[in-house]
């Protein structure tokens, strides 16, 4: 026990063995070297979940096919800007974990440079993996020894090196969710990531569900391939999407005193204006509620004959917004707003600190 051991004492007889806790540095220390992001999971809970009774049955198939052994390997739910895909994917890795799943996840975000770049997505996958499983941490240990800079090799190399089952099968059930890969910076590696998935999905340690708006690269991979299950959340039954959306405002303004009289004129002027977008329904319902009368906010809205849908609604929040300024006022809001509209994603990146959508 004390060989090759050096500045210690044993006093008054009393011994604490600290060889559990070495341990638990050690492992952490070894993986430490996957370079994990700490906040991509989605227990960090960036987007929030499904409102309750949304979603059921894009949900439910999810999970169908997490659940069969049989299905294609890879999902890819896709879609148009402000469609909910973050939401779902979110409410899935919840309800994977309810079903007894062990989830590891990682949600991209253009906002953030570390939720940004490709090749943290498998070593934080890993990571993830690799704290609750002990054969596989062994195996991840066994490879960072031969390879200490797997964070930094290209995406095949680290699905190659941290992903397959021939390296090691796991003992528990996984399910790996990623979403938002189009808000990565570098598509290019994106496309690669996707073609390294596609060509070794049967040899994946579990299960991977993707979204992403659908960029041409990402499309163009999927499109010819069996191995991955394919969804266009904008094209789903739009009586369906919209009995969601409707469900989803009601309860909402119902909490809001003073609209019940109009609640259900209200609810369908805004489900016919937000289509299939949620987007729309969760920023109409914060902007009507965030007034001093919600009463005047939503008529104000229904109001508007010049455009439609979303555009509608932008303008009337950004008129709200400009009937307390002077002209010079508005002339500076309106030059940060055409710099903001301007900027490319990578100068947003770049320390400029101004990020979109905030
Ligand atoms: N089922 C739902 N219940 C309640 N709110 C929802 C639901 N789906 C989406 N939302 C709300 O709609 C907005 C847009 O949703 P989300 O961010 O999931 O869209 P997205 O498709 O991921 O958009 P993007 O392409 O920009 O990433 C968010 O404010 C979200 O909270
Ligand atoms: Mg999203």
């Amino acid at each position: 026990m004390f060989r090759n051991s050096h500045n210690f004492s044993i006093s008054n007889g009393q011994f604490t063995n600290i060889e559990a806790q070495n341990n638990y540095y050690s492992t952490h220390d070894a993986l430490s070297k996957l370079n994990p992001v700490a906040d991509a999971s989605y227990k960090s809970g960036h987007y929030s979940s499904c409102f309750p009774g949304t979603r059921v049955e894009i949900l439910t198939s999810i999970l169908e096919w997490a659940t069969d052994h049989q299905s294609p390997p890879l999902f890819w739910l896709y879609g148009i800007a402000g469609t909910g895909k973050s939401s779902i994917a979110q409410t899935l890795c919840m309800q994977l974990q309810e079903k007894g799943f062990s989830v590891a996840s990682f949600f991209c975000s253009r906002n953030s440079a570390e939720r940004t770049n490709i090749k943290k997505i498998v070593p934080t996958i890993a990571h993830s993996i690799a704290i609750v499983e002990t054969t596989y941490y062994e195996y991840v240990f066994h490879a960072l020894e031969e390879n200490p800079h797997i964070a930094k090799y290209s995406v095949l190399e680290q699905i190659k090196l941290l992903l397959l089952s021939s390296n090691t099968p796991l003992q528990k059930n996984w399910a790996i969710v990623i979403d938002g890969l189009d808000e990565c910076a570098d598509m290019e590696m994106a496309k690669d990531l996707l073609e390294a998935l596609i060509d070794n999905a049967h040899e994946l340690l579990a299960h991977i569900f993707i979204a992403s708006r659908e960029e041409k690269a990402m499309s163009m991979k999927f499109k010819n391939s069996s191995s991955a299950t394919k969804v266009a959340l904008h094209e789903l039954q739009k009586s369906v999407v919209q009995a969601d959306i409707a469900t989803y405002i009601k309860f909402n303004l119902s909490q809001i005193e003073g609209l019940a009289p109009s609640l259900e004129t209200c609810v369908k002027y805004l489900v016919n204006q937000s289509d299939r977008l949620f987007i729309y329904a969760s920023t109409a319902v914060k902007y009507i509620a965030g007034g001093y009368s919600s009463l005047d906010r939503i008529q104000m809205l229904m109001k508007q004959q010049r455009l439609n849908g979303i555009f509608a609604l932008y303008v009337e929040i950004l008129q709200n917004v400009t009937v307390h300024l002077d002209d010079i006022e508005i002339q500076k809001l309106l030059r940060v707003l055409h710099f903001v509209m301007c900027l490319r994603k990578s100068t947003i990146n770049q320390g400029t600190g101004v990020s979109p959508g905030r």
